[in-house]
């Protein structure tokens, strides 16, 4: 007879065991209560597409389904649109980078790429060097392959070069088979983040000299806020990157179209899971963008996108400024998130629901680290509320936060917390990550 499961579910004991790496994180825990209208949520990671003219995507629908109408609702193929894939060089020529069109696989979201490469080179056991912190549902997919993360220490500059360096050795040592660096260099998810040029250049030396592929995922790249970022890493560097890109920030995520970009060899096996997995990406969707991309100031709307952003991001910073003063944050330069940095003794997690029952919303700090790290972290993102609501959001954290520190400090044995060590938001190198 075989093993039952539980109460709760009858197949508990069948699942393989990478489903286990299959854990709900914090955000999407945080999702439910965080849309109810009343929350303001600094949590979500929601592009403000409500700043797309909705008449520029009807237009470009109406016009495929009039000229294309068979072929959009038709199967096609698994590396993606012709036509769509040279609009993609395009945007990638934004940031330096030059590839052929045969390089190019549409993907249904940045996110199905980041699956299907993590699928494509890792056995369990495989070691994935990330950023700590790193982007939440990429741990997500490492851990459903059963990777190993380990993160590399960060700071305002980004990764920092020594402690990949280290990080080797040490894994080298014990054994370990890394298989590739994942990094989200440019404005950066969850720290907000831009890895400069002098490093980008010395950590792809390190990854060639210890044969590791490099992930680098680039949804944010072209969101600036006060001049555009160093370009892609993969502008330098054909053989040992493969670069992620999506639609979802500088148009729309709901397309669900992202790409690789990826070398010859590589790109063939990504072809070949990508049919496995989804036959081919919408068709639909692929020759709607394009159309998009033939027939309007796409560029124009990608900098209404970054004027609305940049307003965003200085009232969260101002707000920061005026009402916790104290604590400590990062400065971004595009994108949509910044990571602040709480008292030692405070934990992020335990007080979100004392947050939330004030109205507003964050996302804890452990959500980005697969080892625990990040207690007293978390990420606010500026992209989805008003101004006017990001202020008020962050006057009842702060009132939240203040809350905490004054009942850490009348419980603590040790007497009141010494506080003397953090400084105003600060871009100093004092202000490491974590
Ligand atoms: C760093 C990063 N990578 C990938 C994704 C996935 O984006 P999509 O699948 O919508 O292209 C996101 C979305 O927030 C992200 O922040």
């Amino acid at each position: 007879m075989t093993t039952q499961g539980n109460n709760l579910d009858r197949w508990y004991n069948h699942y393989a065991d990478r489903t286990a790496g299959l854990s709900a994180s914090e955000v999407r825990a945080l999702f439910a209560v965080a849309s109810r209208p009343e929350v303001v949520s600094l949590a979500g990671g929601m592009p403000f597409v409500s700043a797309l003219p909705r008449e520029l995507v009807s237009g470009a629908m109406d016009r495929v389904m009039r000229d294309d109408g068979p072929r959009a609702l038709q199967y096609g193929s698994g590396q993606g649109v012709p036509a769509l894939r040279e609009h993609i060089l395009e945007v990638m020529a934004l940031e330096g980078i030059r590839g052929s069109v045969d390089d190019v696989v549409v993907t249904t979201g940045s996110q199905h790429a980041l699956e299907l490469i993590t699928k494509l080179f890792i056995n369990p056991g495989d070691v994935v060097l990330a950023e700590g912190p790193s982007y939440v549902t990429a741990l997500t997919v490492f851990k459903s392959f059963q990777a190993q993360v380990e993160h590399v220490a960060m700071d305002e500059h980004g990764l920092v070069p020594q402690a990949l360096r280290e990080h080797i050795v040490r894994l080298k040592a014990d054994g370990k088979t890394i298989k590739f660096l994942y990094t989200v260099p440019t404005f950066s998810n969850p720290a907000g983040v831009t890895l400069t040029w002098e490093r980008r250049l010395e950590i792809l030396e390190i990854a060639r000299s210890n044969d590791i592929l490099v992930l680098e995922d680039n949804p944010y790249g072209l969101l600036y806020f006060d001049g555009p970022a160093p370009h892609a890493m993969r502008s330098v560097e054909e053989d040992g990157v493969v670069y992620l890109g999506t639609f979802s920030k500088t148009l729309a995520p709901g397309f669900r179209l992202g790409w690789a970009l990826a070398p010859h060899a590589i790109r063939e096996k990504l072809i070949l899971a990508n049919e496995a997995a989804v036959l081919s990406p919408s068709s639909f969707t692929q020759l709607i963008v394009s159309e998009y991309l033939s027939s309007s100031d796409w560029q124009g709307q990608i900098g209404v996108f970054r004027g609305i952003y940049r307003e965003r991001r200085n009232a969260m910073l101002a707000a920061l400024t005026d009402y916790l003063p104290d604590l400590r944050w990062t400065i971004p330069n595009g994108g949509f998130y910044v990571w602040v940095t709480l008292p030692p003794h405070v934990d992020a997690k335990s007080m979100l629901p004392r947050a939330v029952k004030e109205l507003v919303a964050y996302t804890p700090g452990t959500a980005f680290y697969a080892d625990g790290n990040g207690r007293n972290n978390m990420r606010l993102s500026f992209c989805y509320p008003t101004p006017e609501f990001i202020r008020e959001g962050i006057r009842r954290l702060s009132t939240v936060i203040n809350g905490e520190l004054e009942l850490l400090n009348t419980f603590s044995q040790t007497g009141p917390l010494d506080t003397t060590h953090i400084h105003q938001g600060t871009s100093s190198p004092a202000a490491t990550l974590g």
